[in-house]
């Protein structure tokens, strides 16, 4: 396993492009599943997660080219729809297999994801939701065995959650159903809006992008498409928050400044100056780090995938910050590795009391989760001296080249075998 090791106390100055959104392009591929002809993703990020979806994809026969950030697949040939546990245990995000291959074959038998460090991760959502769409399932062995009579059949779904990947999956498998289906508190997240884009474009007939109530009128098939994968708004925000723990003077490129509404008003509260161009962003830091609160919601709320990067900027801030965390219900993993670099945090329930010191001394710290190891590198670039964070295969699943983009705006961090 693989350490990266960061001397703190660099500002960072210069420029970062911006990969194509990890959370985006989940959905995006596994949609090549609907249709017999083949579709085409640009600004497709180079993560693990990408690497393991072209794996499950490739195990139920989809052929796939990528060049540079250009990917094309190819499911006119489908001979399984298996997807291993395997495969499965390491990317919950799988379960987006679900959908699209019991509209295009009428039958998907998925491993069950488990659990993960931020929480249980549970599908009744999904479930629930093709239930409601003429879907039979079991779950037996670890796995859910789901097959249709025929072809869906387009209904009314109402989510007692906004989940992204609910609402994602009922729209792939609602798009081939017959007649049409509404889907009620659906989740409203730029990736969805994505997601829309692509259907629509492969010749689904979806209205309601960006509302909470979305419509969808079945069609007979579907046919080959191109779209452009958004920018990652997670990365973006990481980023903008180690200039705020670190200082200096970073622009941002290929981002999308009206993704991130929370956190742009949140981080100037928070004591950084920022400047929104179309699709640039540039983020500085000369005064205090003021401590504010957060509480984590469904988008455009503040989004849960930067709790943790934000709570490593709040322990440098002046104050007592309240970060409450709504949306999963074990994501405070990074607190315990914080405290070994100085932090003072408190948790009580979802919500941890941050007093800010100021200062975070560097040490030995491990990674647990995407996000929480995404908050570990922002502490340890503002810390005194020389931190180690070990696992980072937890953040190869959703940043693009990490260490070469902090290398090139004056960051002291490198990556070496454990
Ligand atoms: C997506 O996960 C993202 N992953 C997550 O990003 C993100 O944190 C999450 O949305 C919330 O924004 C991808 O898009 C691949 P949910 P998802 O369904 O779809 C509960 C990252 O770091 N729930 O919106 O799994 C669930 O347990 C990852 O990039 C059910 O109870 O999230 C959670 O508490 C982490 N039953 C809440 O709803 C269900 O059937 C929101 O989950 C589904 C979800």
């Amino acid at each position: 396993m693989d350490k990266i090791v960061i001397n703190g106390g660099n500002p960072l100055h210069g420029t970062i492009a911006i990969s194509g959104a990890k959370n985006a392009a989940l959905p995006l591929m596994a949609a090549c599943l609907l249709s017999s002809e083949p579709i085409t993703l640009t600004n497709v990020p180079d993560l693990r997660d990408t690497r393991t979806t072209l794996a499950l994809l490739e195990s139920f026969g989809v052929k796939w080219q990528k060049e540079g950030t250009t990917l094309t697949l190819d499911a006119s040939q489908l001979d399984n729809v298996e997807a291993s546990y395997d495969l499965v245990k390491t990317m919950r995000a799988s379960v987006l297999v679900l959908g699209p291959l019991l509209a295009r074959l009428g039958k998907a038998r998925v491993s069950l994801p488990g659990g993960c460090a931020i929480g249980a991760r549970p599908i009744n959502f999904h479930l629930q939701g093709l239930a409601r769409l003429g879907v039979d399932h079991e779950l037996a062995q670890g796995y859910v065995d789901a097959s249709v009579n025929g072809r869906l059949k387009g209904n009314t779904i109402y989510f007692d959650i906004p989940s992204v990947g609910a609402t994602e999956n009922i729209l792939m498998a609602a798009s081939l159903a017959q007649g049409t289906t509404i889907i009620k508190n659906a989740a409203r997240e730029p990736e969805i809006g994505n997601l829309i884009d692509l259907l629509n474009g492969m010749g689904a007939q979806i209205k309601g992008k960006g509302a909470d109530t979305l419509y969808v009128e079945g069609v007979e098939r579907l046919h080959g498409a191109e779209c452009a994968i958004i920018p990652d708004r997670i990365e973006t925000g990481t980023y903008m928050i180690a200039v705020g723990a670190v200082g200096g003077d970073l622009t941002l490129t290929n981002c999308n400044p009206q993704h991130l509404p929370s956190l742009l008003e949140k981080l100037k509260l928070a004591g950084l100056e920022i400047e929104e161009g179309r699709d640039t962003i540039r983020v500085t830091r000369t005064g205090p780090i003021r401590s504010i609160d957060f509480k984590t919601m469904p988008y455009p709320g503040f989004p849960t995938d930067l709790q943790a990067q934000i709570m490593a900027l709040m322990t440098l801030g002046d104050g007592l910050s309240v970060i409450t965390e709504n949306i999963f219900e074990n994501r405070f993993m990074h607190v315990a590795e914080l405290h070994r670099m100085g932090a003072q945090i408190k948790i009580d329930g979802h919500s941890a009391i941050v007093t800010g010191t100021g200062k975070l001394t560097g040490a030995q710290v491990m990674a647990t989760d995407l996000r929480a190891s995404a908050s570990l590198v922002i502490a340890a670039l503002a810390a005194t001296g020389e931190t180690h964070v070990s696992r980072v295969y937890h953040l190869d699943r959703g940043y693009d080249d990490l260490v070469g983009k902090l290398t090139r705006v004056g960051a002291d961090i490198r990556r070496e075998k454990e």
